[in-house]
C-alpha cells in the first residue's frame, strides 16, 4: 500500500475535533453548512481525500478505504488530536469502516451519514468498472450527468444543485476513476457492526435513492446502542439538503456522550 499522507482540510471552531469525510465525487465543501453550525460546539475539520480539492493524489492513483483511512489518521496527527468524532458520508462511511478497523483507539465516536455496510454484489461492482472507463475516457460530464439527479431527493434547491455540479465536475477524473474501483474493491463491513465499542449514530436520508433508508436503519440496529435519526427531505447527501436536521442530530448526539 502506498505510504499514507497529510490531507489538505478546513478548520472552525475549538474543542475536540470533529472531523468530516465527504463522499464520491465530492470533496470537503459539501460540509459548510456542518461547518458554520458545529464550530460552536467542536473543532470542526472537513477534510479532502487524496486527489480531492486541494488534497494531492501522492499514490498515483493506486487508492483503497484502508489507504484514505491511514491518511485521516496522518492528518490527526498532523492537527495534534489523539481521538476525534469522525462523520463519513456515503463513501467517507465506508473509509469510516475502515478507520475503525485500523485506528479504533482514536474513535471517540462515529457518524455514518447516507451510507451503507456491505460490499458491492458483482454487478455493482461491474458498475464501478464501467465509472472507472467513462471517467478516463470522457472525463466527469458523463458521470455528473448520471448521477447528479440520483443523489438528491425530491426537492433540491438550486444552490445545492450547483454546488454538486461544481464538486463532480471538479474532481479530477484519474481520481474519480480511482474512488471507484476502490469502492468496488472495499470490504464489507457487516460483520464489524456488532463489534463497534463506541457511540453511534446513523442519519440517513428518507429520501435516499441510492442507498434506501430500510437497509441503513437495518444495519444501525446491528451497532450496539447505536441511535439512528431519518432526516426529511434529505436524498444521498442529506448534510447539504437538510443542514438544520442534521446539525441538529449531530450536536444532540456530542452533547449525550
Ligand atoms: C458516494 O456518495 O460516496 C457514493 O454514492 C458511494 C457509492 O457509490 O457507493
Amino acid at each position: 500500500m502506498p505510504e499514507p499522507m497529510e490531507l489538505a482540510y478546513e478548520e472552525r471552531g475549538s474543542g475536540p475535533v470533529l472531523l468530516f469525510i465527504h463522499g464520491f465525487p465530492f470533496d470537503r465543501t459539501m460540509w459548510v453548512a456542518q461547518l458554520a453550525g458545529l464550530a460552536k460546539i467542536r473543532t470542526a475539520v472537513a477534510v479532502d481525500l487524496r486527489g480531492h480539492g486541494l488534497s494531492d493524489v501522492m499514490s498515483g492513483g493506486d487508492f483503497s478505504m484502508d489507504l484514505f483511512a491511514d491518511d485521516v489518521a496522518k492528518t490527526l496527527d498532523a492537527i495534534g488530536a489523539d481521538k476525534a468524532d469522525i462523520v463519513g458520508l456515503s463513501m467517507g462511511g465506508y473509509v469510516l469502516f475502515s478507520f475503525w478497523r485500523r485506528h479504533p483507539e482514536r474513535a471517540r465516536s462515529l457518524i455514518f451519514i447516507d451510507t451503507k455496510a456491505e460490499a458491492d454484489a458483482d454487478e455493482a461492482k461491474a458498475g464501478r468498472e464501467k465509472t472507472a472507463e467513462t471517467a478516463a475516457s470522457q472525463g466527469m460530464q458523463p458521470i455528473y450527468e448520471t448521477l447528479a439527479s440520483k443523489v438528491v431527493g425530491s426537492s433540491p434547491s438550486v444552490e445545492v444543485q450547483d454546488k454538486l455540479k461544481e464538486m463532480m465536475l471538479g474532481t479530477a477524473p484519474e481520481v474519480a476513476a480511482a474512488d471507484a474501483l476502490a469502492m468496488r474493491d472495499r470490504a464489507d463491513s457487516t460483520a464489524d457492526l456488532p463489534n463497534i465499542t463506541v457511540p453511534v449514530l446513523w442519519l440517513h436520508g428518507e429520501e435516499d435513492a441510492l442507498m434506501p433508508i430500510e437497509g441503513a436503519r437495518a444495519s444501525a440496529a446491528k451497532v450496539p446502542g447505536a441511535k439512528f435519526v431519518s432526516i426529511p427531505k434529505g436524498g444521498h447527501v442529506s448534510p447539504m439538503e437538510n443542514p438544520e436536521a442534521v446539525n441538529a442530530a449531530i450536536q444532540e448526539f456530542l452533547k449525550s456522550l
